[in-house]
């Protein structure tokens, strides 16, 4: 799809690679709605956008925990620039770390990294069958390939959106509905910061086994990788070559892989 004209909505758009993704959506002409539970980042973007492009962006208070706010973003969209033609459903938390996290701490990660895919999706994929055009951009990680190690809650949400955004894809794809899945392995944000600040032992696992299993990318380089596999319309968007393979890896000797992992967080357990 070329995202020109087009109109676009991105969650956690306030910071990191949200931010960067609306920033490069609207220097290739697209207006976008920056939405995120952080009303002032989400100013602030819209506001560097508009200096740049006057007209190109609208900000929204929004926590897509709750689907009357992201039902909001959405109308906000269409009445301030037309229907909404591209969702990034880009928000999302690392959650705890450990076993031992609590059914609120479950609930929110689901709900942030999971069930607010389900929801915006539940909202545009009708009028996008209508229409016969549509497009739906998840963000996942590369934990919801491989593993996120430390953390159970990273690790199964991301797995979940991996699930979910290609289950839309064959469902809809034949329909005009076009979906793919962002899954980078670290990049230089906010979110990964707070990892490094946790001061818990599996936290700071988590953060260590991102940080070192490949170079930490910045937002902007992601950001292009996105926009390029949107105008090629291909699912999955890697933006480190390596987890292709790491995947591969997985997918052809399970057991050999997870004794690689257990061995990889061992050293890396015994460093700290
Ligand atoms: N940084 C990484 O290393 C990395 C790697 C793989 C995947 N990701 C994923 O990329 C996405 C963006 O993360 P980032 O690294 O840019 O982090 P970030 O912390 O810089 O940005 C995330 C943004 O989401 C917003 N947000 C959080 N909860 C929200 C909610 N309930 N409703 C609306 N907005 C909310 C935050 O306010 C923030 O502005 C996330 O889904 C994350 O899991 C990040």
């Amino acid at each position: 799809m070329k995202v020109a004209d087009k109109v676009a909505i991105v969650t956690g758009g306030g910071n990191g690679i949200g931010s960067a993704l609306a920033v490069k959506l609207a220097r290739h002409d697209a207006r976008v709605v920056v939405a995120d539970i952080n009303v002032s980042a989400a100013d602030a973007v819209a506001r560097a956008i508009n200096a740049e492009r006057p007209g190109g962006a609208i900000a929204a208070g929004a926590d897509v925990a709750d689907t009357a706010q992201i039902r909001r973003v959405i109308t906000l969209a269409q009445s301030g620039f037309g229907p909404v033609d591209l969702y990034f459903a880009n928000a999302g938390i690392t959650g705890a770390a450990g076993l031992q996290v609590s059914e609120k701490e479950w609930d929110r990660s689901f709900d942030v990294n999971v069930r607010a895919h389900v929801r915006a999706a539940q909202l545009l994929i009708p009028g996008w069958i209508e229409r016969g055009e549509g497009y739906f951009i998840s963000t996942a990680s590369a934990a919801g390939l491989l593993t996120q190690l430390g953390s159970a809650t990273y690790a199964v949400t991301k797995h979940a959106a991996v699930g979910f955004a290609e289950w839309l894809n064959i469902t809809y794809g034949d329909q005009g509905v076009r979906v793919s899945c962002l899954c980078p392995m670290g990049v230089n944000t906010k979110l990964l910061c707070e990892g490094e600040q946790s001061g818990d032992r599996l936290g700071d696992l988590a953060t260590r086994a991102v940080t070192t299993a490949g170079e930490v990318l910045e937002p902007a380089d992601v950001a292009d990788s996105v926009l390029t596999a949107i105008d090629e319309e291909r699912f999955l968007i890697l933006p480190h070559p390596g987890v292709l393979e790491m995947y591969r890896q997985k997918g052809a000797d399970y057991d050999r892989w997870l004794s690689g992992m257990r061995r990889y967080q061992r050293n890396l357990l015994e460093e700290a």
